[in-house]
């Protein structure tokens, strides 16, 4: 494929790595690619960041058809720039576009993309440990017309944020308020795939949550409202009474690459995992009876994420006295260990750009 590259004229500055936060800060260039049916995707290109031009009536800003994705650039201490199982994230992305009868792109094609793009962006990858360079691959159906259909104009773009924390606890056990009433995805709709539409249709929940002073929810399935699903933006997992339990992809939860990778690293580490249908009312009891030993949320952005405390029609439950559990430490420890380069990679899921 070829890529041409317009490079920016000015430099962006970076913040102090310790205050960047997550997603706010974006690097020079931005990663642009057309399609139309009949003659494909065509003129990649790398230009200058900047705001977009797109026409009123573009199918994204009514029907919103939208997907995305999210994985991350690590520096290592020697001074590497890795990928952490990209090949996961492109298929995943080729399999949204499915759902949501977007183009898929050649895999190779969205991998030089991608490799091409963070070679010319490395310098932002950031230094300290736990901080990344996050990239944002994602494409929108830009048809100029209003008629309800299937795209025959697209757009796939990549832009990327050197980021910090995703949650503002760091690696401190958030908290979790378990949503009720509305449900974020049932099965043959579109939760199983990254599609921008799922998230705007939490934020009711997400914004009820944070007036609690809760971090983010914790959604039930959306058809008999029992059984757990996954957090705003990151998959679940709890120690019950010695056994590691998370819920099964039912084709209603995203199939997290953090989720799968945890499963390896923990199985590898000796723990059976379960993948099962878990209750609410498993939870709760769980919680009452203090069984429920560890919590915690893995994600590309959330990284493993301790629990501390859960909220429930009205009553607050704390999880291991609100601190950070011993499987969750190791599983933190190692999964970061082999992305930042401090453990040595077993798995094979390491991709060095440069
Ligand atoms: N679940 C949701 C809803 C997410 O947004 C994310 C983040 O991508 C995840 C789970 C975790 O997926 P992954 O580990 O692939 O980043
Ligand atoms: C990620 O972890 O990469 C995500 O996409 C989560 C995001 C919604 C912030």
């Amino acid at each position: 494929m070829e890529i041409k590259i317009t490079k920016a004229q000015n430099k962006t500055t970076l913040p102090e790595e310790s205050t960047l936060g997550f997603g706010k800060v974006f690097t020079d260039h931005m990663f642009i690619m057309d399609y139309e049916m009949g003659k494909g995707w065509h003129n990649a290109r790398i230009v200058p960041f900047g705001y977009l031009s797109i026409h009123p009536a573009s199918t994204v800003l009514h029907y919103g058809s939208e997907i995305f994705e999210g994985l991350k650039a690590y520096r290592t201490e020697s001074g590497e720039i890795r990928l952490f199982r990209p090949m996961e994230n492109i298929r995943r992305m080729n399999a949204s576009a499915d759902r949501m009868c977007l183009p898929k792109i050649d895999e190779n094609d969205f991998l030089e993309a991608l490799t091409t793009f963070v070679e010319l962006e490395k310098d932002f990858v950031p230094h300290s440990f736990g901080t990344s360079l996050y990239l944002r691959p994602y494409m929108f159906g830009n048809d100029e017309t209003l008629g309800v259909h299937t795209v025959h104009k697209a757009t796939f773009m990549i832009i990327a944020s050197p980021s910090g924390s995703y949650y503002a606890e760091g690696i401190n056990p958030v908290k979790i308020l378990i949503e009720s009433e509305d449900v974020r995805a049932v099965k043959g709709g579109t939760g199983a795939v990254k599609c921008g539409g799922n998230y705007a249709a939490s934020n009711r929940a997400g914004e009820k949550a944070a007036q609690k002073g809760y971090s983010q929810v914790l959604w039930l399935d959306g058809v008999h409202r029992k059984y757990i699903e996954e957090v705003g933006a990151m998959n679940v997992m709890f120690k019950i009474n010695g056994e590691i339990v998370t819920p099964e992809l039912t084709g209603s939860i995203l199939p997290g690459i953090t989720r799968k990778s945890c499963i390896e690293v923990l199985k590898k580490m000796g723990y059976k995992v379960s993948e099962r249908l878990i209750s609410v009312d498993e939870l709760i009891e769980a919680l009452k009876t203090g069984k429920l030993e560890e919590a915690w949320g893995c994600g590309t952005a959330a990284v493993v994420s301790p629990i501390g405390r859960f909220y429930y029609n009205d009553v607050e439950y704390d999880v291991n006295n609100g601190q950070i559990g011993e499987v969750t430490q190791k599983l933190y420890d190692t999964l970061t260990g082999i992305q930042w380069g401090k453990l040595s990679d077993d798995f094979g899921w390491i991709y060095k750009i440069c």
